[in-house]
């Protein structure tokens, strides 16, 4: 494994390019409009192009590597994903999910717009994820443009992302044992790091062992993300983070902080980030970027 040490600088620039090639495309699917329904497209602009730190993209952009993908084509993936997780922001600070006034360091949709404009503006990018990613000009051969269909809806869907933010709300009131707290972390957050994964093997045509190399990669990356995730809500600087600190312990949410403490959850992301690794091993050193950003995700502050 790459020494942490060694790696924000680069680690950094190539998340910067990513950034801003991810951003440029969002720009360009969500253009200014003079229709009496702009708010809407306002608001979807607004909760997309805000700052987040497009690590689902690069994810993405990274597993194409390792497959010889186009660029252009992964971009165009790579941003859809983004504008599902950016979606599930949207409506997980809404008052009916986690009440969260500000997002990325400024009022959430709800606050700057409304609260019907914010479910509607969640609604939109859902739907337009998917209406880029079934668009010939993101891949020219059929079969490929519905394995990403289907890869993406399912891990967005009842048994991924929503499953586990249902989860997530139930937890208000229950207790979970390790085991459901996993898989609701799983579904609600490893399941949209899996897809970003997958994707690239998906759209370079890779085989099966790769694909499930890079899914349990991102399975367990994923975990570990919504783990430090976790830790921070209790620890972090709301002013790096951008959001509300302690809006879990505040919400009675069931985390790994409650449930082992902050110290044995850290331990969990530890070892969580190194059995990620150690997924990649099939390879070799085409796939440092993802074991250098792995060490990342337990030492980032925001
Ligand atoms: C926040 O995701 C929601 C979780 C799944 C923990 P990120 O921490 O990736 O948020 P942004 O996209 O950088 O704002
Ligand atoms: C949200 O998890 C994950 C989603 C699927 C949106 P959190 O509720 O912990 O995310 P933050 O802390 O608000 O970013
Ligand atoms: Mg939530
Ligand atoms: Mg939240
Ligand atoms: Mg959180």
């Amino acid at each position: 494994m790459p020494s942490p040490r060694e790696a924000p600088s680069h680690l950094q620039e190539k998340m910067d390019e990513v950034r801003e090639a991810v951003d440029k495309t969002i720009e360009r699917l969500l253009p200014h409009t003079d229709l009496p329904e702009a708010p809407l497209f306002e608001a979807m602009r607004y909760g997309t192009l805000n700052g987040g730190k497009r690590l689902r993209p690069f994810l993405l952009m990274q597993s194409a590597r390792l497959f010889n993908v186009d660029p252009k084509r992964a971009r165009r993936v790579a941003a859809a994903l983004e504008l599902v997780h950016c979606y599930s922001l949207i409506h997980d600070d809404l008052p009916a999910m986690d009440n969260a006034d500000t997002r990325r360091g400024k009022p959430a949709v709800h606050r700057a717009y409304n609260e019907a404009t914010a479910i509607l503006a969640g609604d939109a990018l859902l739907t337009l994820a998917f209406e880029v990613l079934s668009d010939p000009e993101t891949h020219e051969d059929p079969r490929v443009r519905c394995e990403l269909v289907t890869a993406l809806a399912r891990a967005a869907g009842g048994h991924g992302m929503c499953g586990g933010q249902m989860l997530d709300l139930i937890g208000e009131r229950e207790e979970f044992d390790l085991g459901t707290l996993s898989r609701l972390q799983r579904m609600k957050t490893g399941a949209l790091f899996e897809f970003a994964c997958e994707a690239g093997a998906i759209i370079g045509k890779g085989n099966e062992p790769h694909k499930k190399a890079l899914r349990n990669y991102a399975r367990d990356l994923g975990l570990a993300f919504q783990v430090t995730d976790d830790i921070l809500d209790v620890e972090a600087d709301p002013k790096l983070t951008g959001k509300p600190a302690n809006q879990d312990g505040e919400a009675g949410k069931t985390t790994f902080v409650t449930a082992m403490g902050k110290e044995q959850a850290k331990m969990r992301a530890e070892m969580l980030v190194q059995q990620a690794v150690r997924h990649l091993h099939l390879f070799e050193n085409r796939a440092e970027m993802l074991k250098v950003l792995a060490l990342y995700v337990l030492e980032r502050r925001a």
